[in-house]
């Protein structure tokens, strides 16, 4: 059997590896792609210094984009030579840093003309998140296709993103947005404000400043003269004291919270393990009434309807359409993979991203 490069950890805090595993055939509805970029998300941290549900050595990453190089005999939509983008996360096999990805179909997008993979590789990790939240975590209704005219009947609800400028939080602003939800507000760094607004937040309040649960209680009470409640907040963050805790203040009875998983209890650091945890209500006080539940976009597979259409049909299409802008690229240089992997997860460990996707090159397209 034939080998290629991949980035692994192999233990909490260790340097990165670069192991020879094994190219597996594609089979049954498998497809084989040539890995050409892909981005590095807070989970490549929260596995390599953490060791988040990780068995060493552990191949990394899980938002691809490259050329099908084989199918399997059952594939239907896709040929070799396409070019394509996914998100995946079930095996050695599937995860994303390294030169040849093996998958099922159904978690593969066409790339649309217009687009480069550099941004198509922004997409699919948390645009994946975010439809899976607002449908199973928020109950809400996002018909596809869209009906002409749609209009939710839950669509003055207020609803609020806290870390819009996160990878998550843009994309649910963006779809919550499409699907004509008017009262979403956000927090973020002041520098994103305006860029949050165009995706749909009727106003944004900075997350830094120690009264901003304040300051959202009183702008929705001011706008739903003195009434002001919150079905629904998403924690884009999971911070246990940045973001949950101030977003416990917020919640009411009959709130929904959703909260990404898992919960930064102690932030990584040079030198330092982080603390994560699954559990959403460890050290914060909930008022009575407050539903929350932590996000595990790793089960949508279970709803087949999203399994059959989330990656192949519905994010190619909202890109290509425009109705969802990716996420600003921040390209990860580099002499080698290993360079571009450490240099990556060095910038998610020092906090070097604001409203970006670290971005980079796997490995060079193949003639
Ligand atoms: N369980 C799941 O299914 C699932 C799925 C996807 C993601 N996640 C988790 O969700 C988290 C976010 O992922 P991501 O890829 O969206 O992250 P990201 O894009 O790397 O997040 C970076 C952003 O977080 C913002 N931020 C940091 N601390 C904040 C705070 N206390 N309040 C508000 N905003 C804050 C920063 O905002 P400013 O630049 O405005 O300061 C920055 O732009 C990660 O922990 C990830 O592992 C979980």
């Amino acid at each position: 059997m034939s080998t290629h490069a991949a980035v692994v950890t192999i233990g909490p805090g260790l340097p990165l590896e670069i192991h020879q595993v094994k190219t597996p055939k594609a089979i049954g509805n498998q497809v084989k792609l040539r890995t050409e970029w892909t981005a590095s998300t807070p989970l490549d941290l929260h596995q390599a210094d953490g060791g988040l549900l990780v068995k060493s050595p552990q191949v990394l990453g899980d938002g691809f984009g490259g050329t099908v190089v084989e199918i399997g005999p059952e594939v239907s939509r896709l040929e070799v030579g396409d070019v394509v983008f996914g998100f995946g996360w079930r095996s050695q096999e599937e995860k994303a840093h390294q030169e040849y990805v093996v998958t099922n179909e159904y978690l593969l997008a066409k790339l649309p003309t217009g687009f480069s993979l550099q941004e198509a590789v922004t997409l699919p990790n948390n645009f994946v998140t975010a439809w899976h939240t607002l449908t199973k975590e928020a109950g809400l209704n996002l018909p596809w296709p869209k009906p002409e005219n749609h209009k939710p009947q839950t669509r003055d609800q207020w609803i609020l993103v806290w870390g819009g400028s996160s990878s998550v939080g843009q994309y649910i602003l963006q779809v919550l947005k499409y699907y004509g939800y008017k009262n979403v507000v956000a927090t973020a760094s002041k520098a994103h404000h305006e860029r949050l607004r165009t995706y749909g937040a009727k106003e944004c309040f900075d997350y830094r400043n120690g009264d901003v649960s304040d300051e959202v209680q009183k702008f929705i009470s001011l706008q739903s003269n003195g009434n002001g409640h919150i079905s629904f907040i998403v924690d884009c963050i999971g911070s246990r004291t940045s973001s949950i805790s101030p977003i416990s203040k917020i919640a009411k009875p009959g709130t929904d919270v959703a909260i990404m998983l898992p919960v930064i209890v102690k932030d990584a650091a040079v030198g330092i393990k982080p603390e994560l945890s699954m559990d959403v209500d460890e050290g914060v006080s909930w008022a009575d009434g407050v539903e929350r539940r932590g996000v595990r976009t790793h089960f949508y597979l279970d709803n087949q309807f999203l399994a059959d259409k989330l990656q192949p049909e519905i994010m190619p299409s909202l890109l290509e359409k425009g109705v969802i802008k990716p996420n600003d690229q921040l390209i990860v240089e580099g002499d080698t993979l290993l360079e571009r992997a450490e240099k990556a997860l060095s910038k998610l460990r020092n906090k070097e991203v604001s409203g970006a996707r670290l971005v980079w090159r796997i490995a060079a397209a193949q003639n």
